[in-house]
């Protein structure tokens, strides 16, 4: 890879800032200073410094964010703030997206990444990831409804649901449940109850297939995956 991208790639400027940047004398490969931006370095091997420190180079990020109520989950929107605007500015560089999208009053687990091809396949309806929601519910979710969701209810397009699981936690004239679908239809979750007469009033997303929301994430905080996770994904969507 050109010396000019990996450095543009990692933040430090546009190709022509970074061009600048090399004119300074102050990146090194190998500890010996380097000026031209069509210089090729091995990330993997090469040493990669800019005032002395050390360039960590890598192509992606992945992150695990507890998404807050309040925020949109997309890059950019013209009048709400999104999940990407409370990103650190060391993350920003990587172009991250989120994966998938939870309505602004949903919170819970976000996936935020530039891998493009596991995105894809994370949310690809083919793959049967399984999302874990907790919801509580305005109505006395039964076992009735268990069995309907696991046949498939018709929404209010005429869609029919493919088989969802769900468990009654406590029932009565406000309920909480757990919702375990494989796809990701529009406000699919609050429309399959809206299928059988309730209403969402709280939703959170805990699970990614057997990917659980990092407790100790609060509201609006996110963390990397660690290298397990990751790694876990990567077999979920045969990576
Ligand atoms: N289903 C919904 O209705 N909303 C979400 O945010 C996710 C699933």
């Amino acid at each position: 890879m050109r010396i000019d991208k990996l450095l543009a790639n990692m933040g430090y400027g546009t190709r022509k800032e970074v061009k600048g940047l090399l004119k300074t004398g102050n990146v090194r490969v190998n500890e010996e200073p380097v000026s031209s931006p069509k210089l090729h370095v091995n990330p993997e091997k090469d040493q990669v410094t800019v005032y002395g420190e050390t360039v960590d180079y890598r192509e992606f990020i992945y992150l695990m964010m507890n998404k807050p109520a309040g925020l949109v989950s997309a890059t950019e929107d013209a009048s709400e703030e999104t999940v990407i605007e409370i990103l650190q500015p060391e993350d920003l560089v990587f172009n991250p997206f989120p994966v998938g999208r939870l309505d602004k009053d949903t919170e819970g687990l976000l996936l935020i990444t530039n891998d493009g091809q596991l995105a894809h396949r994370l949310t690809s309806p083919k793959k049967d990831v399984g999302k874990t929601y907790f919801a509580v519910i305005e109505g006395e979710v039964t076992e009735n409804d268990k069995e309907k969701f696991l046949h498939g209810v018709t929404l209010d397009d005429g869609y029919v649901t493919k088989p969802a699981e769900l468990s009654i936690l406590s029932s009565g004239p406000v309920s909480e449940i757990e919702l375990i679908i494989t796809e990701g239809k529009f406000h699919q979750v609050k429309r399959m109850f809206e299928a059988v007469d309730k209403k969402v009033t709280y939703l959170k997303r805990l699970k990614m297939g057997n990917l659980g929301l990092d407790h100790d994430l609060h509201p609006g905080e996110y963390r990397e995956l660690s290298d397990e996770e990751l790694h876990y994904l990567k077999e979920l969507t045969n990576l």
